[in-house]
Parts: C-alpha cells; sequence; structure tokens
C-alpha cells in the first residue's frame, strides 16, 4: 500500500532534481511556479496511453504562452517556453501535438533544438519529439494552431448574443488541448502555467486561472495576462474571449457573459457563494482563490467544464427558477474531485466525474434539502440502471476503472461512469456511516491535494484510513467487486422509494388511459423528468396530443423538459413536434441533446431520417467540432441543391 506511494515519491523526486539552477541563463520564469513539482505516479496503471508523453524520461513542469488571437485565421499563435525536468541522461522530450503548425524550437539561450514530429494518429495526434543538450532546462516553441484545432470553437457573430463581435472558447477535456498547446497532454503530469493573451481591441480574454496584470488595450490590440500557481492537469488550461461583462455574485464567486445574458445568468446563479461555503463544509477548504463562471453562448458541447478558477457553463441551464442549477454544483465539487485530484488516466474518469456527480449531490442537499437531493439521486439511479440494461450486466464497459481501451475520454457513455461512481460512494457512505465516510473523504482532499489518483491508489487509501482493518466493514463493501468487475454489486445503496412514489402512481394511471396529471406544472424539475422518461415509450397520437395540449409541451422553457418530451415525440413520430424539435436543434448545440435527438431521428430510416438530413444541413455550422464529428457518421445526406 504505502509501497506504492514510496515508488511514486521517489520517480517524482528523480525528475524535480534535475530542476534548480539555470543553465540557459534566463531569469527564471519558473521559479514563479509556487507550487512544488506534482509527483509523476509509477504504477502500471496509471500510464496513460492517450499521451504520446514518457514522463519519467522527461517532463514538462511550466507553460508559459504568449499568444496572439487570430479570428480572421482561426488561429492562435505565438510561444510556449516549456520548463523541464529528466532523468539525468535523458536525450529527448516527448509532447503532444495535434496539428500544430511549428515554426521553430529552441532552448532558453535562443540555440536551436532538433525536432521531429512523428506519425499523427487520427484520435491521439502525434509524437512530437524534441532533442536535448544536457544542460537544455527550457524548450521555447514559436507555432500556431490549425484552424481545425479540435480544442477550439470559432463562432460568427450572429452565433454570439449581442451578434456584432466574434467569440471564441477553449474545451480542452479530455484530450483536446494538443491542438492549441504544444506540451504533455496528460492528466497525471501536472503543470504550473502562465499566458499572455493579445486579442483585438474591445475583445475581453478569460482564462482558467487568477489574472496577473491589469489588461492594457493599446494599437488596436487588448493584452491579457493570467498565471496558475499550482500544478494542474493540462487539460484544466482554458481561454474565452468575446464582448464579455463580469458581475460580482459574492466577495469569492461571479459571472462573465455577454452584456445581453448578464441579468439573466446572474439570477440563475444567486445561489453560487452559498454552494462554496457548503462544499467547504464538506470535504474542505476552497483551494483556488476565486470561483467565477462563464455562461457561454448555446454553441457550447458540454453542460459545464470545471476549468479551474473559472467553470463553463451552457446557457441552456438557464431555466428562471434554479431548477438545473444542480449543473453548477457539479462543476463546483470538481475543485475538489477532478482539480484538485485527478484521475492519473481517462480509465479511472470515474475518480472525477463519479466523486464528483456524489459530491454535487451532497452540496444540492445542503443548500436545498433531502427531498431534491433525493429526487436528483434517483434520476442519477435511474440513469445507472439504464446503461446497465443497454449495455448489458456483464459488458466490460459496466466497470468503473476501465481498460485502456474502452476509455473513450469524450464524456460520452455517462450511466457508469458518473452515476454507478456516484452509486459507488452513496454505498460507502450508507455502510460506513456518514459521519465516518465525510471525515474520511475530506483527509483524502487533503492527502492527495494537488496530485494524481488511480483506482488502485484510490482503494489502498480507503483501506488505510476508512477500513482500518475492520474485516466486517472490509466484507460488507465489496470494494474491488464495485471497482473491476461489470454489473451491479448487491450492496448498492437505493434511493428512496418514497422520492417519486406520487410520480410514479401518475404514470400508471397515465398509462392506463387516465388524464394528464393536472398537478404537473408544480412538480419540480425531477418529478417532470421522471414522468416524462417512465411513460411507456409508445404512445398513441391522441395521448401526445392530450399531454402536448394540457401540459404546453412543446413550448417548455425549461430545456431538460423539452428535451425528454421531444425524445418520446421522435420515439412516436409525432408530426406536432417536428417544428419545435426543429427550433430546438437550432437553438443549441449541447451534445447531450443535439446528439441523441439527431441519432434517434436518422435511426428511423421511413419518417425521421428526412427530417434529420434536413435539419443538420441547416444547424451543421453552429455546432462544436467534437458533436459534428459524431453526428457526421450518421451520413444524412446533403440538402437538395
Ligand atoms: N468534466 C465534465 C465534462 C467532460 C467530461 C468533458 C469528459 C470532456 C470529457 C463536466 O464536469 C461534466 O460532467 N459535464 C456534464 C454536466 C454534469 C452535470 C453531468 C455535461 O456537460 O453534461
Ligand atoms: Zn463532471
Amino acid at each position: 500500500m504505502t509501497l506504492l506511494r514510496n515508488i511514486a515519491l521517489l520517480a517524482a523526486l528523480a525528475l524535480a532534481s534535475c530542476r534548480g539552477g539555470d543553465a540557459d541563463g534566463n531569469a527564471a520564469a519558473s521559479s514563479q511556479a509556487q507550487s512544488a513539482i506534482a509527483p509523476i505516479l509509477t504504477t502500471p496503471d496509471a500510464v496513460d496511453t492517450a499521451s504520446f508523453a514518457r514522463p519519467l524520461e522527461a517532463r514538462v513542469h511550466h507553460v508559459a504562452l504568449d499568444l496572439a488571437v487570430d479570428f480572421n485565421a482561426k488561429r492562435v499563435g505565438g510561444t510556449a517556453t516549456l520548463d523541464i525536468g529528466r532523468k539525468p541522461g535523458a536525450q529527448q522530450i516527448i509532447l503532444d501535438d495535434k496539428g500544430l503548425e511549428i515554426a521553430s524550437i529552441t532552448d532558453g539561450g535562443g540555440e536551436p533544438l532538433p525536432w521531429k514530429v512523428g506519425a499523427a494518429d487520427e484520435k491521439l495526434g502525434a509524437p512530437l519529439a524534441v532533442g536535448l543538450r544536457p544542460d537544455t532546462k527550457r524548450l521555447v516553441i514559436k507555432y500556431k494552431s490549425a484552424p481545425d484545432a479540435g480544442a477550439l470553437q470559432w463562432l460568427t457573430p450572429e452565433q454570439t448574443a449581442g451578434k456584432t463581435r466574434p467569440y471564441l472558447f477553449s474545451q480542452g477535456q479530455a484530450i483536446e488541448n494538443r491542438s492549441w498547446i504544444p506540451t504533455q497532454d496528460s492528466p497525471g503530469i501536472r503543470q504550473t502555467w502562465e499566458a499572455t493573451v493579445r486579442v483585438p481591441a474591445g475583445l475581453t480574454a478569460v482564462m482558467s486561472a487568477p489574472k496577473s496584470r491589469e489588461p492594457i488595450t493599446q494599437g488596436g490590440e487588448s493584452v491579457f495576462s493570467y498565471r496558475m500557481p499550482h500544478s494542474v492537469a493540462p487539460y484544466m488550461i482554458a481561454i474565452a474571449v468575446g464582448d464579455l461583462r463580469f458581475r460580482e455574485l459574492g466577495p469569492r464567486t461571479g459571472v462573465w457573459t455577454e452584456p445581453a445574458m448578464l441579468d439573466r445568468a446572474a439570477g440563475e446563479l444567486a445561489d453560487t457563494e452559498k454552494m462554496m461555503a457548503a462544499a467547504e463544509q464538506l470535504y474542505g477548504p476552497y483551494r483556488w482563490g476565486r470561483y467565477d463562471l462563464l455562461v457561454l453562448p448555446p454553441a457550447f458541447p458540454y453542460g459545464g467544464m470545471e476549468n479551474p478558477t473559472l467553470t463553463f457553463l451552457t446557457p441552456t441551464f438557464i431555466a428562471g427558477d434554479k431548477s438545473l442549477v444542480g449543473l453548477v454544483a457539479h462543476e463546483l465539487a470538481h475543485s475538489w474531485s477532478g482539480n484538485l485530484v485527478t484521475n492519473a488516466t481517462w480509465a479511472d474518469s470515474w475518480l472525477n466525474e463519479g466523486f464528483t456527480t456524489y459530491f454535487e449531490n451532497r452540496i444540492m442537499e445542503a443548500i436545498y434539502g433531502p427531498r431534491r437531493a433525493a429526487q436528483e439521486a434517483a434520476l442519477s439511479f435511474d440513469d445507472m440502471t439504464d446503461a446497465l440494461k443497454e449495455d448489458g450486466q456483464g459488458a466490460p464497459i459496466t466497470r468503473l476503472n476501465l481498460s485502456k481501451e474502452e476509455a473513450v475520454p469524450d464524456g460520452g457513455a455517462t450511466g457508469i461512469i458518473y452515476d454507478k461512481g456516484a452509486a459507488f460512494l452513496r454505498t460507502l457512505e450508507r455502510l460506513a456511516g456518514r459521519q465516518r465516510w465525510d471525515a474520511y473523504l475530506r483527509s483524502y482532499f487533503d492527502r492527495h491535494a494537488f496530485q494524481p489518483m488511480t483506482s488502485a491508489l484510490f482503494l489502498s487509501d480507503l483501506r488505510n484510513n476508512l477500513v482500518k482493518g475492520d474485516k466486517a466493514l472490509e466484507s460488507k463493501l465489496q470494494l474491488d467487486r464495485w471497482v473491476y468487475q461489470p454489473g451491479l454489486p448487491s450492496n448498492v445503496a437505493r434511493p428512496d422509494p418514497a422520492a417519486f412514489a406520487a410520480i410514479d402512481s401518475a404514470v400508471v394511471a397515465f398509462a392506463r388511459g387516465g388524464p394528464v396529471p393536472s398537478a404537473f406544472s408544480r412538480w419540480t424539475t425531477a418529478e417532470k423528468l421522471r414522468f416524462l422518461n417512465s411513460l411507456p415509450r409508445e404512445l398513441a397520437a391522441e395521448r401526445l396530443n392530450a399531454l402536448n395540449g394540457t401540459l404546453r409541451l412543446n413550448e417548455a422553457g425549461n430545456q431538460e423538459v423539452l428535451f425528454a418530451w421531444l425524445s418520446l415525440a421522435v420515439e412516436n413520430r409525432y408530426e406536432a413536434a417536428v417544428q419545435p424539435l426543429e427550433r430546438f436543434l437550432t437553438a443549441q448545440g449541447r451534445g447531450k441533446f443535439v446528439r441523441p435527438l439527431i441519432q434517434a431521428l436518422a435511426k428511423d430510416v421511413q419518417w425521421g431520417r428526412p427530417i434529420a438530413s434536413r435539419i443538420y444541413a441547416r444547424t451543421r455550422p453552429l455546432y462544436h467540432p467534437l458533436v459534428t464529428r459524431d453526428l457526421d457518421e450518421l451520413k444524412l445526406a446533403a440538402p437538395a441543391p
């Protein structure tokens, strides 16, 4: 157990020891990095097959970017200065590169270094090998990103709320940042970083780190500087540029968004400061300084992204009644699970997402009470059950710790990683007792702050600090069964059966031909979702008419409710929902909504596929490359000329 950690620390020291001094003769930008160089784990399960880096030979520990954002060329370009450490005698360092246009690589003193880009893999990009001289401690890379860089989405003014200025944002997780930053793009290789960014005057650049200088505007451009003093996984470096305004929410929290969105965004996010306090109460201090949120244009492909100090959010969470702020609790919770303690590889992303789904629910309970939390936990349990049913209880992809081949690091199938992961932690809570479990989890974040984590390391930490040789508890927990086996262990903590009792009766009544539930409009969002998602999947047009007529579902303002309704409507070829569907698919590009709807249409060759072709031909330019990458596979016909 402790052996694992000792090996890891030795490896870290070996690499850190070659840091000191500055043979490049450059003033030490690296010495600005405050936190210690984060260790590299050395166990076989910590080897990241989604990166070309070989961190035990040579590793990056600090990245300094000096970039200009060119909206016309759709490129960011400039220099990346990397401070590195290495094993004595290592003659090269391998970085990750996806389509970067590299002009030159020199050491800190300006002497050219030999470099070569290896064969490219479609998903992973290519290894960028840079030759090192015995005294090389710094690389200076002059480069540009390609116009089709996977991490970057360039929005035209029409795709923004204000319609007059362009917009750029990045999405690094999981392995996209290598398309705009030449570094070792692996979550186990933590790096401090800083950036200076030049943008056209009038636009604002925000990044996932504290501001290090006041912005200046001069000669038609504005310059922004940020610096992250903690070692972070490189997927956590993020940028957005647009016509942005800021409004304070509380002493440590605030929201950035386009001017037209500011009031609605700030209203929906009013509880953020309270959520922070609740999270700290549960699992220890928030260690990142400020917590701001950026509400993006509707093309943002995810619900949210936990970029440190600056969570990115879809505008589709704005319902007007805070009913979808579980998303905010989720991204905030990642400030502990994910950003502080980070999966070392994407095969263990349940350590990020499962922990966070659990922690999210604890924050929701603290702020909105046990009833809402129990309902949301029950929905998560449903999502898990659906995934297990779909994949089959014995399928290897229903394990929490995935094999390297199964680990698809794109946030796709969430029923296992997120919901089975959360069910595991709920089970641990129930069997150990909340008090004991909370004390353990808090100490886990303290012990592993700013470090990578694997399934095996978590289990050994849990055994050392929670189970502590209690044989009865150990056998009750079924730890290895949960983490390494497919399907659902028998000790799973089931959701409170009372959570949806009334809703489930209403479903049964309606399915038998009974009335549309008159209480629907007074239900919580979770109740509405449970109702719509539990209805028989086959409904006659007359029954759908009854639902739509009474509940005005085609006009639902809550985007999760609208999505649940449209999914049901598509399954039943409900004509009256086609127009609202088209509006929905044009108004936002969130992958979780857009993918399944268009895929369901496309599967229905007779009725749905022509509709999908027509809509997608129009909406494709609005969607993020991560979304079109999947939808293009459907090979929908191009529109008639
Ligand atoms: N970190 C994820 C998003 C992600 C995961 C991006 C994997 C790329 C690869 C984020 O925290 C998340 O889970 N977002 C969810 C919302 C959440 C409430 C379930 C989403 O975007 O839907
Ligand atoms: Zn998440």
